[in-house]
């Protein structure tokens, strides 16, 4: 099982869930990964005001940007967009119904119990201030383990 998350540059949200589902996933046959739908911060450490917030919950975010690519459609079974923008983007580039099918949204996750598909954004914290960062903490945070234990259901 392998789960990439993806957002605009891979700098902020994206890196966060990767890192959030790293450290709170305990079945290590699930990996994760994630990356953005530009290519601006290819390469880059995620978001220093990100990587402070995820670290004031000892949570520590590793990755290095990438743009997503089209090799990621076959190579991942779920495919987690941030954001609707992101999703619809994802959509575009997904080339049968198969790939398309794979493509969620993260605050789909927020309340699995409801069963309905919330429309609803992870918000963009890149331009904002630092509670910005705190609101996507605690949104994704929610969302992961709910998506954790969705998955453990589901085995
Ligand atoms: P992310 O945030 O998509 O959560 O990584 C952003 C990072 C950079 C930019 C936009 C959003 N940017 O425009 O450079």
């Amino acid at each position: 099982m392998k789960i990439l998350f993806v957002c605009l540059g891979n700098i902020c949200r994206s890196p966060l869930a990767e890192g959030i589902f790293k450290h709170l996933s305990k079945n290590e046959q699930i990996k994760a990964d994630s990356c953005g739908t530009g290519n601006w911060h290819a390469g880059n450490l995620p978001d220093r005001r990100m990587s402070e917030t995820a670290k004031k919950h000892n949570i520590k975010l590793k990755s290095r940007a990438r743009q997503v690519k089209s090799s990621d459609f076959y190579k991942f079974d779920l495919i987690i967009a941030m954001d609707r923008e992101n999703k619809n983007h994802l959509m575009n580039l997904a080339t049968s119904d198969k790939y398309k099918q794979k493509i969620k949204l993260m605050r789909d996750f927020e309340n699995i119990y409801s069963n309905s598909n919330s429309n609803l954004d992870v918000p963009d914290p890149y331009y904002g201030g630092p509670d910005g960062f705190e609101h996507v903490f605690t949104l994704v945070y929610k969302c992961i383990k709910n998506l954790i234990s969705y998955l453990e259901e589901k085995n």
